[in-house]
């Protein structure tokens, strides 16, 4: 257990909480985690949205915020839990891939115009002071399957960008605790990961935890309103062999252009565009599982690029290992593949 610091021990933390349970998972996980922040020193307060009946329905009343109205005593009340805190934790289960209505409906009412961010096209300032968030999220669902589905990356679009980023908070990670609910042994390390992550940083860059049962999201946030670099050749060749890894067949077609061309020779036809490729190459995504992807070498700058490299991978159906060594040539336009070709011998892939 780490010992307290000068650091650690000025920090309050306001630990939101949202379970209906009073036994659930989630309510252990808390009391883990609040019990790992007190070995720190901390002091905490727990906003426990079921047991304090939050009301998390956004009613007419609510509209007061964009017309310069008094928000409710309950609303403020909230609003000064969070001012009052150093660092702010969310803790809930995730349920249809996103924050339960009780969780939604408080961030509905409670994140209010001019206080949590200020109504406009595209905001540029932020209207919360910088303090570290953490949100803590169960999930029955795999690590393995929200990386294939792009699930993880969903998320860290929308709650690391779109919800805490469009407030300004720079300082943030997601952790998705997977399979939650199956393997006493999960359970057992899941438990034992929160508290460690209590008596830790709250958020920070460094945070790890085992990837086939946990998910990290907590890379560092691009500038807002800034665009990023259009996607050059090299890069293209790069994320298509991170999404084969993936596989995330999804992620391979948003690569491509609309009119762009995808051929291989496991393909009769070429692909054209991101829709044909995400109907058609499924299924050879779905038939391959451990893909790894060895690029020996990316030559070229700008719109083109070519690349050597080995493909290992097991066929689902038989067991069997697949070997071989590829290469590829990708054009690029306006950040997207406009053409890309791959080259490699079937001979390994007939089984
Ligand atoms: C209404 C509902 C929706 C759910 N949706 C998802 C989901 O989209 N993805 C997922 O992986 N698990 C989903 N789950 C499973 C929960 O995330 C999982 O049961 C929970 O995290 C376990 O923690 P607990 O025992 O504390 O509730 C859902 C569960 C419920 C009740």
């Amino acid at each position: 257990m780490s010992e307290p610091d000068a650091e650690t021990t000025a920090e309050h933390v306001l630990v939101v909480f949202c379970h209906p349970r009073d036994d659930s998972f989630g309510a252990q996980l808390l009391a883990e985690y609040t019990a790992g922040l007190a070995e720190t020193g901390r002091t905490y307060e727990v906003a426990d949205l079921y047991r304090e009946k939050f009301d998390p329905v956004f009613h007419a009343g609510d509209y007061v915020q964009f017309e310069g109205g008094a928000l409710s005593r309950r609303i403020l009340d909230e609003q000064a839990r969070i001012e009052r805190a150093d660092a702010i934790v969310i803790m809930s289960p995730l349920w249809w891939l996103g924050f339960p209505a009780m969780l939604k409906g408080w961030f509905d009412r409670v994140w209010s115009n001019g206080w949590a961010y200020e109504f406009a096209n595209d905001p540029e300032g932020s209207l919360l002071p910088p303090r570290p968030y953490l949100i803590l999220l169960t999930t029955g669902g795999s690590a393995g399957s929200f990386a294939r589905r792009g699930y993880a990356d969903g998320l860290d679009s929308l709650l690391r960008t779109g919800v805490l980023g469009w407030c300004g908070v720079s300082e943030s990670s997601v952790v998705l605790l997977h399979d939650t609910g199956f393997h006493p042994a999960t359970t057992r390390e899941h438990l034992e990961f929160a508290r460690a992550l209590g008596s830790g940083p709250i958020s920070d860059g460094s945070l790890t935890g085992d990837p086939a049962r946990i998910t990290v999201l907590n890379s560092p946030l691009r500038a807002r309103n800034t665009e990023e670099p259009a996607m050059d050749a090299p890069a293209a060749i790069r994320r298509l062999c991170d999404a084969w890894i993936k596989q995330d067949n999804a992620a391979i077609a948003r690569l491509f252009a609309d009119e762009g061309v995808f051929t291989d020779p496991l393909h009769e036809r070429p692909l054209i565009g991101p829709d044909d490729i995400l109907a058609t190459n499924q299924a050879a995504v779905d038939e391959l599982a451990d893909v790894r992807i060895e690029l020996y070498s990316v030559l070229g700058t700008g719109a083109r690029a070519c690349a050597e490299g080995r493909m290992t991978a097991t066929v689902v159906a038989d067991g069997s290992v697949l070997d071989f060594e590829f290469t590829m040539i990708a054009e690029t336009a306006d950040g997207r593949i406009t053409r890309l070709t791959e080259y490699f011998d079937t001979a390994p892939l007939r089984h």
